[in-house]
């Protein structure tokens, strides 16, 4: 059972470290209890080439919620191919998301925060609780300069809804870092950050930015920096 004690111990001990170090040291300590949740980010391809290269029986996860780009799924296929391994694909549940749509209409996120935290509820958290169920840790591509909302998060922190454990192999790097590592290991990337989007998230709620603006400035672009974040990382 991971210890909810020894984040300190780890965060001092890993502060520094390699992200590779770090994920060995997970994959090796926690066997078939610890994922990768990827959604094909540049992070997340980062992360799933270097769990590959440790041990190819990590599981891998993604969560489709429906209204991802056309990019996205090509990317979900080409990686599983040149991996040779499964990404877990998981889906909301089919009533609720009738329900939410016959309730609020097809694109309801547009209309008030608290709509777009239903869908996100819907779409990504609660398919997400299911992904992570008997799990003890799980992986996760977040680095501290992606936004504001970042700035505090640790290498490895308690996920209290969900109530295990979560690394964040990644989280010193820089986006010139990813890059560089993408191009070393001529790792596949979605096209469309090529294309002015840097951080890639839902269709209808990610757009391209433009040069200097913040990495998550095109995610729900129309709400609040501060409240960007649709709740699969809050403590
Ligand atoms: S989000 O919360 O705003 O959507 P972001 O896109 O920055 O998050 O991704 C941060 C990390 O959350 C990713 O590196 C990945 O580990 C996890 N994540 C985000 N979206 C998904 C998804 N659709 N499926 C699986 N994991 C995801
Ligand atoms: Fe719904 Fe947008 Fe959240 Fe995707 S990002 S789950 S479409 S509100």
């Amino acid at each position: 059972m991971a210890d909810q004690n020894k984040i300190q111990d780890w965060n001092n001990s890993f502060a520094d470290a390699a992200p590779e170090d770090v994920l060995t040291y997970f994959l090796n300590e926690f066997g078939d209890k610890i994922a990768l949740s990827t959604s094909l980010g540049l992070e997340d391809q980062v992360l799933t080439h270097m769990v590959h290269s440790i041990n190819r029986q990590t599981r891998i996860f993604t969560l489709d919620t429906g209204r991802l780009f056309p990019e996205t799924y090509d990317l979900i296929n080409r990686t599983s191919k040149k991996y040779e391994v499964p990404i877990q694909v998981y889906f909301p549940d089919r009533n609720e998301v009738e329900q939410m749509v016959a309730e609020k209409g097809i694109n309801l996120f547009y209309d008030s925060i608290e709509n777009r935290k239903l869908c996100c509820g819907i779409r990504k958290l609660k398919p997400l609780a299911r992904a992570l169920n008997g799990l003890e840790v799980w992986i996760t591509g977040l680095r501290r300069d992606q936004s504001v909302t970042r700035n505090e998060v640790k290498i490895v922190e308690w996920d209290e809804l969900n109530g295990l454990v979560k690394i964040n192999p990644l989280i010193n790097w820089s986006e010139q870092q990813v890059w560089d590592y993408i191009h070393q290991h001529v790792i596949p990337y979605n096209p469309l950050h090529k294309k002015g989007f840097a951080s890639i998230g839902c269709q209808p709620c990610t757009r391209a930015i433009l040069k200097g603006e913040d990495i998550r400035a095109g995610r729900w672009w129309w709400e609040n920096p501060d409240t960007k974040e649709c709740g699969l990382h809050q403590k």
